[in-house]
């Protein structure tokens, strides 16, 4: 639930936004003044604080200015009145989060709320990444045993020790957007703001003034100054994801911050000067960008000096137990229900996959799952059916070259430990189960399907001589269930 602080002396607004915000999901307190309501959160530890500029008293700018004294991430939105814009302006030069103007529609106001929540969440979840224990209480984290993984904490570690700007590449789904918060939080500016922009939702034009404010009368429509990103977040972290879709007038101003912690509002000629770290993400090949010329050189080596390269999860698949016993506890606790566990089949089928959409596929289709699932365990019968049918398919599609087979990857990171406690337990569940022929088995019917019933590729995929998996075929009975199918 999200704790929401309403500062405002009038009972009529408190009256509203009791009715606006009536939902199971946020818990809505109300101070009738900045005096009360600075008093007030020590205690209650708000997510959110709304709060009107003119009361009686002390002003909200004053209120926030206090506030800020002890607390410089908890999220403000201001209420302001024609005629009390150019205080709202400067609360944003002191941290607010985003001001509305009196009266005010109400979808507005609830996407700020949402918004602004987002950012406080971001803030307040700490991600942890350190080696996660399976019994271990954790909220959030990121999820990985595998050596590949174990390099990205490596790196996490170091930047979170630094200052320097940081550049987090890959896949869409795995995991960049959760880096990039565990190196904020484990930074020496954890107790400063983070603000996370997404570059390619918002439209080019509109980026810049984003970043960087505006002056009044810069373009069409700029009918007041605005204050931007960088200039809210001073001190802080900013989050620029989706870099690789920025315009090339915006990377040089970024560039320029880079630099010289300066740039200027859109329309403006006074230089600002600020100090923010930045942390950039995106999923597409930047190197690609600036051969193309669509990224700038200099920007890129400015940014690539220290690189984070999430691997997809197809590269990682000897974590794919451990993350979906993390995303069942997870969902158990959000729904608060005992949780559940999964077959060795569903697991299994769970491995063979490729997983374009990475991590976030995987919690989806586990998700999914419960929401299915009528048994104290997910069987392969609860998963999508992309996952479940054309699990051999879809990697070929997905990554041609990069996908080795998953017995490959298994061996190869030396999980195989893993994989045969997984046949153990499916074998301890009925005492008349027989792991080595059963595999055995199974493994050749798998490799012909792969191969689509092409004994010399097959016997390549096992590691076996053709003449060898002849016998197989034979000692199995398996020609007439290949036929079948
Ligand atoms: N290693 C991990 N352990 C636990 N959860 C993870 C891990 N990696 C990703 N997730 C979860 O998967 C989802 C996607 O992660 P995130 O948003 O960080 O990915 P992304 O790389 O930023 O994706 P996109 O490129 O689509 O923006 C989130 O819900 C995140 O919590
Ligand atoms: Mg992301």
């Amino acid at each position: 639930m999200d704790k929401l602080l309403l500062i405002d002396d009038e009972a009529d607004v408190q009256y509203s936004f009791r009715r606006i915000f009536s939902s199971p999901e946020i818990d809505l307190s109300t101070a009738s003044s900045g005096e009360e309501g600075l008093k007030l959160i020590p205690r209650l530890q708000p997510d959110l604080v709304i709060m009107d500029i003119r009361m009686g008293g002390i002003s909200g700018l004053e209120t926030l200015r206090r506030l800020r004294q002890t607390d410089a991430k908890l999220p403000v939105i201001l209420m302001t009145a024609y005629g009390t814009t150019q205080m709202a302006i400067e609360a944003m030069k002191l941290g607010a989060y985003d001001y509305l103007l009196k009266p005010f529609d109400v979808p507005k106001l609830k996407q700020i709320v949402a918004d602004a929540l987002k950012a406080s969440r971001a803030m307040k979840q700490v991600v942890s990444y350190e080696p996660l224990l399976e019994s271990e209480d954790y909220s959030l984290g990121i999820v990985g045993r595998t050596e590949a993984m174990q390099n990205v904490f490596k790196l996490i570690g170091q930047l979170a020790a630094s200052d320097a700007t940081a550049l987090i590449t890959g896949e869409s789904g795995t995991g960049k957007e959760l880096v990039a918060r565990a190196i904020y939080h484990h930074s020496q500016r954890s107790s400063q703001p983070f603000l996370a922009i997404n570059c390619a939702a918002i439209p080019d034009n509109l980026l810049e003034s984003e970043l960087f404010g505006h002056e009044k009368g810069a373009f069409t429509g700029a009918t007041q100054q605005r204050i931007g990103k960088f200039e809210q977040c001073n001190g802080g972290t900013i989050f620029l994801d989706e870099i690789g879709d920025m315009s090339l007038p915006t990377q040089t101003k970024i560039l320029r911050v880079l630099q010289s912690g300066t740039f200027e509002r859109v329309g403006g000629n006074q230089a600002v000067q600020v100090n923010v770290r930045v942390i950039a993400a995106t999923n597409k090949p930047l190197e690609q960008a600036v051969a193309a010329k669509q990224f700038r050189e200099d920007l890129f080596y400015r940014l690539n000096v220290v690189r984070i390269q999430v691997p997809p999860l197809r590269e990682r698949a000897a974590d794919i137990p451990l993350l979906v016993s993390y995303f069942l506890k997870k969902f158990a606790e959000q729904h608060k229900r005992a949780p559940k566990t999964i077959s060795t089949d569903a697991l299994m089928t769970l491995q063979r996959y490729a997983w374009p959409g990475n991590v976030r596929e995987l919690e989806n289709a586990i998700q999914r799952a419960l929401v299915i699932s009528k048994s104290d365990a997910i069987l392969p019968v609860d998963l999508p059916p992309e996952i479940l049918g054309t699990a051999v398919s879809e990697r070929r599609e997905a990554a041609p070259a990069a996908a080795p087979p998953v017995a490959a990857t298994l061996v190869a990171s030396s999980e195989t430990t893993q994989l045969a406690q997984a046949l153990f337990q499916w074998a301890r569940q009925d005492g008349t189960r027989k792991i080595i022929p059963t595999v055995e088995r199974e493994l050749v019917i798998q490799a012909l399907r792969e191969t689509q019933g092409n004994q010399v590729q097959a016997a390549k995929l096992l590691g076996i001589t053709r003449a060898t998996l002849r016998k197989r075929i034979e000692k199995f009975g398996i020609k007439k269930e290949l036929a079948i199918r």
